[in-house]
């Protein structure tokens, strides 16, 4: 499935930047310094691409991206801030990320925020990154330009190691200058509470917001009482009202259909509503439409959705990771 790519290597400069822009136009995956990390940038409005950059890093699960946008009116346009947020903008540009409901019209896709109705938000301070951004001119998703399990990058040679082969551009902006990811703070409920200790030290962010940030095992909305699995993770992944059953090969009465594959089960023709993840059986395809068919089914009030196996080759182990998580059982249950 990961056919090999020509890596392009190129330094900062105008250039570089127009390069970029062009490549994220185009949906591919780009490579470029923050005043954190190196990011892997794809255009967070295309859900395609937002897979294919999945597939890049080998990620073994869906994480939420962070949508990285050139200034803060562009931010505005993304996600809802209440006082809170509004405060915290002050610190942009800089290396601090905001976890926010997203907003009713942002044009991201599904996928980049693991269907969420939050969305992670920065706008980095790098020179480099904020001229690829204003001449895109919209949102870009970038997580660290490494491979799933490997710590972050910090110089262009670091992204080559793990990626070369895998993306269609470096930028090589010389080392990020402060090497650490960014502090992840949600303004979700009346207190904000601190997700990912980062770049902006809790005592800066605290001066700014003038009160105290919660842990989040102390938030209402992100604690639900499961580990995290890394930082940031808590509540975060998308549960359907509607059951799921997993790996059906069959549609029973009162069902609708999550189908994947060009040969339907028996029993589809009669399935209220059959919305296929990808008719000729393209993992990429199918991650891309996952999140956004999910929400459909669900919301056409079936008794259960039927979900076709899917193969756990490349993506298929992220898209089976987030299947079997919609389909555990509610805590209400
Ligand atoms: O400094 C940084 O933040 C770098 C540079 C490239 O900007 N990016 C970065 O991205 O560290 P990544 O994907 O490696 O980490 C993003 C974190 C993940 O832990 C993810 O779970 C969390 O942000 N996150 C994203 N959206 C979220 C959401 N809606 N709710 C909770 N956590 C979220
Ligand atoms: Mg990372």
């Amino acid at each position: 499935m990961s056919v090999a790519l020509d890596t392009r290597v190129m330094k900062a400069g105008s250039a570089a930047i127009d390069a970029a822009a062009r490549c994220l136009a185009a949906g591919r995956l780009v490579a470029f310094p923050t005043e954190t990390v190196y990011g892997l940038g794809a255009d967070a409005t295309n859900g395609a691409a937002v897979a294919r950059l999945y597939a890049a890093k080998g990620r073994p699960a869906f994480n939420p991206l962070i949508a990285h946008v050139a200034d803060v009116a562009a931010a505005r346009r993304l996600g809802e801030f209440d006082r809170a947020a509004d405060r915290l903008a002050a610190l942009w540009p800089g290396p601090l990320t905001l976890v926010l409901r997203k907003a009713s019209m942002c044009p991201v896709a599904d996928l980049a925020t693991a269907g969420l109705d939050t969305i992670a938000l920065r706008v980095p301070s790098h020179g480099t990154a904020r001229a690829i951004l204003a001449g895109f001119g919209k949102p870009v998703v970038a997580p660290s330009a490494n491979r799933s399990g490997h710590v972050s990058p910090s110089t262009a040679e670091h992204v080559a190691a793990d990626l070369f082969g895998a993306i269609d551009l470096i930028v090589d902006g010389g080392p990020a200058p402060v090497g650490l990811e960014s502090t992840i703070v949600a303004c979700l409920d009346a207190r904000p509470v601190l997700l990912r200790p980062g770049a902006i030290s809790r005592a800066a962010i605290e001066q700014a917001l003038g009160e105290a940030l919660l842990d989040q095992g102390e938030s209402p909305s992100l604690a639900d009482g499961e580990a995290p699995q890394a930082p940031g993770q808590l509540a975060s992944h998308y549960a359907p009202r509607t059951r799921l059953r997993l790996k059906a090969d069959a549609v029973r009465p009162g069902e609708v259909l999550l189908a994947f594959g060009p040969v339907l089960p028996a029993g589809a023709e009669r399935a209220a509503l059959v919305l296929n993840l990808s008719p000729r059986g393209d993992l990429v395809e199918a991650a891309a439409n996952l999140f956004s068919h999910l929400r459909a089914l669900d919301a056409a009030g079936a008794g259960t959705i039927a979900v076709m196996p899917v193969p756990t080759a490349g993506l298929g182990e992220a898209i089976n990771d987030r299947l079997t998580r919609a389909a555990a059982p509610r805590r209400e249950d």
